[in-house]
């Protein structure tokens, strides 16, 4: 298992590149409200850039349905770039059709254009293996060789993630590169005492992940919405928290495994209630025995784990040697309930460990609380894929250039 790296393409001045980025950006109101990503992808372009070769760029943001759709399109991302590179970046209004033909075709070396989303045309996403190669094969005809450097993406089967990747000679982009050498020393050779924390809505999204990485860990710590689940296979009554029930077996079997295993998992000892979803919500802090005990009684939603949960997490964190945290503790978007991402994100930040953040949604929650990223050891620009590949899977655009 050896990647491909960009010294393997050779001297690429003059040589023109489509480097697949992922710049899945949060937007609200057209505004780009997290651009970690794309200062993420500036090494590589830089380096290219750098090299004299001409840089074509592209990414999906959300998830249009295969045709144009002005809301996703990447233009704030293409104007934020500029900024961030200092230099003019050219923008096609689509993907592969005239306006990125004209675009491509006046691009002179040194210089970079961004394409409309990729996912505006059908082929990107689409099931059928001879779609994808079309499509692949368009955006080939703009370049010589492909780089890829959207982590983010590199689980999804996808045109320009895995098709394209075979088409054109190929490598992983600096940001790929780092985010496997970090990724793969968590999930290889792990320092010991090893924490995982894991927070955000859903059990169902992180059942691969529990799986592996109970024979890991020493110590797994559950908050977020996901918390509820587990509270209830606990059997308490947790109001009108979030709760999956047709995880609550899962949840159960989870709690079983762990026990078996010796690693210490550990669920909230209390919640921050609230009256409702809102920011300005009413709120009281209660024990996880009686989650309804407060004023707002069974209609209570538990929004952020208390604050003897968020001690109890902050000390496990302390005693780790290697602490890899996904997924925000509670609804931190509204202040009243973002005192528990901010105490596991100060836990990392503090403990003396090798702390990797895995995620668009840590990440930025952690931006929008105040840190930076430099104080992690390392924040990782995958959610999905940062999870599978801690899960042991083979990434679809991983296995293409080699790994
Ligand atoms: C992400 O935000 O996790 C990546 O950009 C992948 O996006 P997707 O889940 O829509 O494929």
């Amino acid at each position: 298992m050896t990647l491909r790296t960009l010294e393997s393409l050779g001297d690429l001045a003059g040589k023109r590149v489509f480097v697949r980025c992922d710049f899945n950006v949060p937007l609200s109101d057209g505004a780009i409200t997290d651009d970690g990503r794309i200062r993420a992808a500036l090494p590589t372009l830089q380096a290219l850039l750098a090299a004299g070769a001409t840089v074509i760029t592209s990414s999906h943001l959300g998830r249009p349905k295969g045709e144009p759709n002005p809301e996703f399109s990447l233009r704030p991302v293409a104007d934020r770039l500029a900024e961030l590179l200092g230099q003019p970046v050219a923008f096609a209004t689509d993907t592969v059709g005239e306006s990125a033909q004209s675009v491509v075709s006046s691009l002179e070396a040194g210089r970079i254009a961004v394409l409309e989303n990729l996912r505006f045309n059908a082929g990107e996403t689409s099931k059928d293996d001879a779609e994808r190669e079309a499509f692949a094969a368009r955006i080939a005809d703009f370049a010589d060789v492909m780089v890829s450097d959207g982590f983010g993406v590199v689980h999804r089967k996808q045109a320009s993630v895995y098709e394209l990747a075979k088409l054109l000679p190929s490598a992983a982009g600096l940001l790929v590169a780092h985010e496997v050498s970090v990724l793969d020393r968590l999930l290889t050779a792990p320092e010991q005492p090893y924490t995982v924390v894991l927070g955000g809505s859903k059990v169902s999204d992180k059942l691969g992940v529990i799986d592996s990485l109970l024979p890991r860990v020493q110590k797994l710590l559950i908050g977020g919405g996901m918390a509820y689940t587990f509270l209830a296979a606990q059997g308490h009554a947790i109001g009108k928290s979030l709760v999956e029930q047709d995880q609550i077996p899962t949840a159960l079997k989870y709690l079983e495994q762990a026990k078996e295993a010796g690693v210490e998992l550990i669920v909230p000892v209390d919640s921050e209630m609230a009256a409702g979803f809102s920011a300005d919500a009413g709120h009281a802090v209660a024990p996880s025995e009686d989650l309804e005990g407060t004023e707002f009684g069974a209609d209570a939603l538990g929004l952020d784990i208390g604050p003897a949960t968020a001690e109890q997490f902050a000390a496990a964190i302390a005693g780790s040697k290697t602490v890899f945290w996904n997924g925000p503790m509670g609804v931190f978007e509204f202040p009243a309930f973002a005192a528990g991402t901010k105490a596991v994100a100060q836990a990392l930040v503090d403990a003396d460990a090798f702390t990797v953040v895995g995620g668009g949604d840590s990440a930025a929650a952690a931006r929008q609380l105040g840190f930076a990223d430099d104080q992690f050891g390392h924040v990782s620009t995958g959610g999905g894929a940062s999870l599978e590949f801690l899960e042991g899977k083979k990434l679809p655009g991983l296995e293409v250039l080699g790994w």
